[in-house]
């Protein structure tokens, strides 16, 4: 098979990535979209408060205080010449959905509404009601659609990256119908698979959010960025782990713990509920730590989410989704009943290491949204810049990508034996064979090592510990897979999913283990301040057979000096 452009994802990046470069290329060249789910299913669609972007400089908001509010919020990792690019081009994309139908939020006077977010100055974030996601994502479907050179492989796994002298050259792919795999012959790619996923037991990502497209690329040569920084969002719907959007509190909600005490005076006493998710999470860890939580079922306390303080009409209007949520999943109606929250691992601040156009290092390769690390969201990021990261790096990268495209042909060879080996690998290496572990023992017991030693708060003794037992997974005779049939083998798609999460799992404690500091999302009991001197630097991790290597490279700072986080 043969395309020009091969992306790797249909997320909001993967779909903003194909319009871009069927716009680019005025529909001459062969897009392919190659997608483990379908489409609406991707996990975008479940992006809940909104999307940040000024919008009304002539209002009071400013470039200059999102860019600045996103360094900070960072802990001052993200490279500013990357958060200045980003915040320049966020306007244009809110405008760019509009014309397409986007239905954003409107004010009294018709122009685009917004609402406040955590650790943003400025109420900046758009909104459809608190369903962003899912409307940016049929947005983007509905206009990918009009494009006849977009081919959709829909509930196709890719399973390796083909690259032959550091350029890529296409990839593999099983067709889950029929259980075949596919070499797809391509001159450009780009990975837009969100990022790491459920690594972790209570989180808010869909079953099917895991590193597989991290992991194809790391294997393939691109290294991974920044692993150690995960980032808890402070309400996960306990015991589900659901998201309850941060908007529940840029309409007004409130925390409060068993003592009905609005705790965050003591944590943030200016930003309160609206400081950026590192500190309002490691509070709330805070308080359930020392006995202020609530317990809850399964012997997971927490703390409550009180809504009942936004006017009803509000809440049923803005807050429509987690308000049914609540009702369906939980048995309780927000307008008057508290809604119990603990902190959820909910996003990876690290991914494919790029520039900040999104290129890797491998020729040919890009990588944008969740699964690339520009990077602009450093240690901690700022709610409502993902969804605005996806679309700003899905339309630089399906530029850069369609152009790389038009310019350079065809190799004249394809390395054919990559794909045979990978070939062999799956059907005789994985498939039909009695497993002598159970992968589904094995992803339970990563997730719950991760849950337990590389959590909100770190230290050394708990991670090595972590990172052993983790190892001793990777060590397991191999897990194999049990069902030998071709169509829909969703086995075989599982056990490749638990080597991506075991492998990822080393890399996520390899990192974090080795960087003693606290920064952003990353808190070690051990090595509590910042260390500036130190440890102001991105964490590179490369691939070797014998396991993750590190090596460090400076982050981007032009404007803005280091200085201590207050909120
Ligand atoms: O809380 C939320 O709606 C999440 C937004 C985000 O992660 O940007």
């Amino acid at each position: 098979m043969e395309h020009d452009v091969v992306i790797v994802g249909s997320g909001l990046a993967g779909l903003r990535a194909a319009i871009e470069a069927s716009r680019v290329s005025r529909g001459r060249l062969s897009v392919a979209v190659v997608t483990k789910t379908q489409v609406m299913r991707s996990h975008s669609v479940s992006a809940e408060g909104g999307t940040a972007a000024v919008l009304y400089p002539e209002e009071g908001d400013s470039f200059e205080s999102h860019i600045y509010d996103t360094i900070k919020g960072s802990d001052f990792l993200a490279d500013q010449n990357a958060v200045e690019l980003f915040v320049h081009s966020a306007p244009r994309e809110i405008i760019q959905l509009e014309h397409w139908g986007m239905p954003w939020a409107r004010r009294e006077d018709g122009r685009i509404a917004q609402r406040a977010f955590g650790g943003m100055s400025y109420p900046r974030a758009c909104f459809a009601e608190d369903k962003v996601g899912f409307f940016e994502m049929q947005t983007l479907y509905d206009t990918a659609l009009k494009w006849d050179n977009i081919a959709f492989y829909q509930e196709w796994f890719a399973t390796s990256l083909i690259v032959e002298e550091n350029r890529f050259r296409g990839l593999t792919a099983i067709e889950m119908k029929t259980g075949e795999l596919h070499a797809i012959k391509a001159k450009s790619c780009i990975i837009a698979t969100g990022g790491a996923g459920r690594m972790y037991t209570f989180a808010t990502f869909g079953h099917s959010s895991t590193p597989d497209g991290l992991y194809i690329a790391y294997k393939a040569g691109a290294p991974l960025k920044d692993m150690e920084f995960v980032q808890f969002h402070p309400t996960g719907l306990v015991p589900s782990g659901i998201l309850i959007t941060e908007a529940a509190r840029g309409e007004g909600g409130i925390l409060l713990n068993a003592k009905e005490e609005r705790f965050l005076k003591r944590y943030a006493p200016q930003k309160m509920e609206l400081a950026p998710r590192d500190i309002v999470s490691r509070a709330m860890y805070t308080e359930i730590l020392e006995g202020r939580g609530v317990e809850g079922p399964d012997g997971m306390s927490h703390l409550w989410l009180d809504l009942t303080v936004i006017e009803p009409e509000k809440l049923k209007r803005r807050l429509a989704g987690i308000r049914e949520i609540c009702v369906k999943l939980a048995g309780i109606d927000p307008v008057n009943e508290k809604i119990p929250v603990r902190p959820v691992a909910h996003y990876y601040m690290g991914g494919i290491h790029t520039n900040i156009y999104g290129a890797t290092p491998i020729t040919g390769l890009w990588a944008a949204g969740e699964a690339a690390c520009i990077s602009i969201n450093g240690a901690n990021r700022l709610g409502s810049n993902s969804t605005i990261e996806c679309l700003v790096w899905g339309r630089i990268t399906g530029e850069a990508a369609a152009k790389y495209a038009m310019e350079n042909g065809f190799s004249s060879s394809f390395p054919t034996e990559q794909a045979e080996k990978e070939e062999k690998r799956i059907f005789d290496g994985l498939l039909g064979k009695a497993p002598r572990i159970n992968p589904y023992e094995v992803k339970k017991k990563m997730q719950r090592t991760m849950e337990s030693h590389c959590h909100i708060y770190r230290d050394e003794k708990s991670m090595i510990e972590g990172l052993r037992m983790i190892r001793e997974l990777k060590q397991l005779p191999y897990m194999g897979v049990e069902d030998s049939s071709r169509a829909y083998n969703t086995n075989l798609t599982n056990v490749l999913e638990i080597e991506a999460m075991v492998n990822v799992g080393e890399i996520i404690v390899t990192a974090a283990l080795q960087r003693r500091e606290s920064r952003g999302a990353h808190a070690r009991r051990d090595y509590p301040k910042r260390d500036d001197q130190n440890w102001l630097s991105h964490t590179l991790i490369h691939y070797t057979v014998e396991g993750p290597e590190l090596s460090y490279a400076p982050v981007h700072i032009d404007k803005y000096q280091p200085v201590e986080r207050k909120y």
